[in-house]
């Protein structure tokens, strides 16, 4: 029997016990239900294995948690702790194996979530809150659509979705699905180090094709909790497809990620249009030019009159040194007629050595590198007190 076979779990939670390991994920799983005041909780130093013998004999809680580290065999562990549990358990399990494999073969056997150790506390906090307040699993991962688009060329706009993705993935243990509808000159591939397929530009050329067996096949894993969706065509290749392909797309993966980021192409087709109307959020990054004001501001307009409640973010950016443009920090806010969201400063050290490296420029450090972690807070819901000393500068860097 597989977890999943059981009916719907008790809502909310009644009762949670965790076994785990080690001490450290004993004192994260501690505080965790200590913040969200969790009802009747128990932890006990054991596995699977310790829970199996455990629950043969006595009624499961409403949610398991349970450490798959030691474990040999996990699946069939799994197994036999479906056997011995009552109906309408959930299961979330924890483990040391960074694998999207085993978070996959897990999923299907009906577990709800797989964290890899050491436990990231706002995962497994949200994860507690959506069960605990009655949300299924479902809706707890359906996912927010965020796109990017660059006002203008070349001002860092897939360098900067690309760090979003690596830090709400890798730091915060989000599933995010970050798309490269570019499939002749896009370079997301580029920015994690690993060249893209071919199988993407067919599947949007033939959105019929599409189900969950062919996504898991196009996808491209990066990390246990990041794939890509990008292809490398030659030059001449015709890279059109029709208009419902990504929009259909982005329907079936908003059940399964968290995270849905689409790097905008700069030319905007009327399916790119509809799908920059169903994002949740979108990142607008501008330089301080005219033609990125300009830009920045048609865009504005353009998603005021369509009306969607698309949350627009901007990000001003300093991609480049010399630009000089004269165009102070008053005179922007008075053309855009709102402030810049996010002012990031120019920051070739980093930038050059992460697009080096062939990684985001999450992981090299630096200021941009730190506001891009505010910008990933903002868009998980996270309120984060931008710190006034970086923001001084920034603007001071605009000021010349
Ligand atoms: N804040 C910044 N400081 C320094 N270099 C940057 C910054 N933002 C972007 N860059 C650099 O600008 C170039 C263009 O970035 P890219 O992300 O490819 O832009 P786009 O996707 O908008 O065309 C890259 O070389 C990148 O490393
Ligand atoms: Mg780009």
């Amino acid at each position: 029997m597989r977890i999943s076979d059981y009916s719907e779990a008790e809502k909310p939670l009644k009762n949670i016990c965790a076994f785990v390991v080690d001490r450290d994920s004993e004192q994260i799983l501690n505080n965790c239900f200590a913040q969200l005041e969790m009802p009747q909780t128990e932890i006990v130093r054991g596995d699977v294995a310790t829970a199996v013998s455990r629950y043969k004999n006595q009624p499961s809680p409403s949610l398991l948690i349970v450490d798959i580290s030691r474990s040999e065999m996990p699946l069939s562990d799994m197994d036999n702790l479906a056997k011995v549990c009552s109906p309408g358990v959930q299961v979330i399990a924890i483990g040391g194996e960074d694998s999207v494999a085993l978070y996959r073969s897990l999923l299907n056997c009906g577990v709800s979530d797989y964290l890899v150790k050491p436990v990231p506390r706002a995962l497994l906090q949200s994860t507690l809150k959506a069960l605990h307040t009655g949300e299924t699993m479902r809706s707890a991962t359906t996912g927010k659509l965020v796109t990017l688009m660059g006002a203008t060329g070349g001002v860092g706009g897939t360098s900067i979705l690309c760090a979003l993705s690596d830090i709400l993935s890798r730091e915060e243990g989000r599933k995010v699905m970050l798309i490269d509808p570019d499939t002749i000159q896009g370079d997301v591939a580029l920015h994690f180090g690993v060249a893209a397929g071919q199988g993407f530009s067919s599947l949007l050329k033939s959105p019929e094709r599409l189900d969950t067996l062919v996504l898991d096949r196009v996808a491209q894993p990066v990390s246990s909790r990041l794939d890509l969706l990008c292809s490398q065509d030659d030059i001449g290749t015709d890279n059109t497809w029709p208009d419902d392909s990504l929009p259909a797309l982005i329907g079936t993966l908003r059940s399964r990620y968290h995270y849905i980021f689409v790097d905008m192409p700069g030319q905007i087709t009327n399916g790119l249009l509809s799908l920059l109307e169903q994002s949740d959020i979108c990142l607008i990054v501008l330089e301080p030019s005219l033609s990125g004001l300009r830009n920045t501001k048609n865009l504005l307009k353009r998603m005021e009159k369509s009306n969607a409640g698309t949350r627009a973010i901007c990000i001003l950016n300093n991609s480049r040194p010399a630009l000089q443009s004269g165009l102070s920090s008053a005179r922007i806010e008075a053309f855009l007629k709102r402030r810049p969201d996010y002012v990031l400063p120019y920051d070739g050290r980093h930038f050059c050595a992460a697009s080096l490296k062939g990684e985001p420029v999450s992981r090299s450090g630096g200021k941009a590198a730190a506001l891009l972690r505010e910008i990933a807070c903002d868009l998980a819901g996270q309120s984060v007190e931008p710190k006034p000393s970086l923001l001084k500068s920034s603007l001071k860097i605009l000021r010349g």
